[in-house]
């Protein structure tokens, strides 16, 4: 059912976990099965200098959402903001079509997190 590439993801995510002192934070849920997503962003001129999430999620939501950070982590926020969710399940080597919305859920949160970025430091 998931790729060999999801599975170890899902089994050791380099950037599960809390962040203290966090730029921006972003939390969704999944309508759908209930779940939530929580991403923390450390930015700096307007880098994404380091990225952590904390999730209820199941597997596919905690595999892409590791693929995220790694695929953003020294990107500009608008390079991050870019990311699809397609880039995403092709670089963990497909996922279920019933588990894709799963996999927009880690994404969903990065877009909340850069959206209160981009409002906290709006200049006047
Ligand atoms: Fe809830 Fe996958 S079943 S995020």
């Amino acid at each position: 059912m998931y790729s060999e590439k999801t599975l170890n993801r899902f089994r050791k995510p380099k950037f599960s976990g809390e962040m203290k002192k966090a730029d921006a934070v972003g939390e969704v849920g999944n309508f759908k099965c209930g779940d939530i997503m929580r991403i923390y962003l450390k930015v700096k001129n307007n880098i994404i200098t380091d990225i952590k999430f904390k999730t209820y999620g199941c597997v596919a939501a905690i595999a892409s959402t590791d693929m995220i950070c790694e695929l953003i982590k020294g990107k500009t926020i608008d390079e991050a903001n870019k990311l699809t969710s397609k880039e995403v399940v092709k670089k963990l080597g497909d996922m279920p079509a019933v588990k894709i919305h799963c996999s927009v859920l880690g994404l969903n949160a990065l877009k909340e997190a850069i959206g209160n970025y981009k409002k906290k430091h709006k200049k006047n």
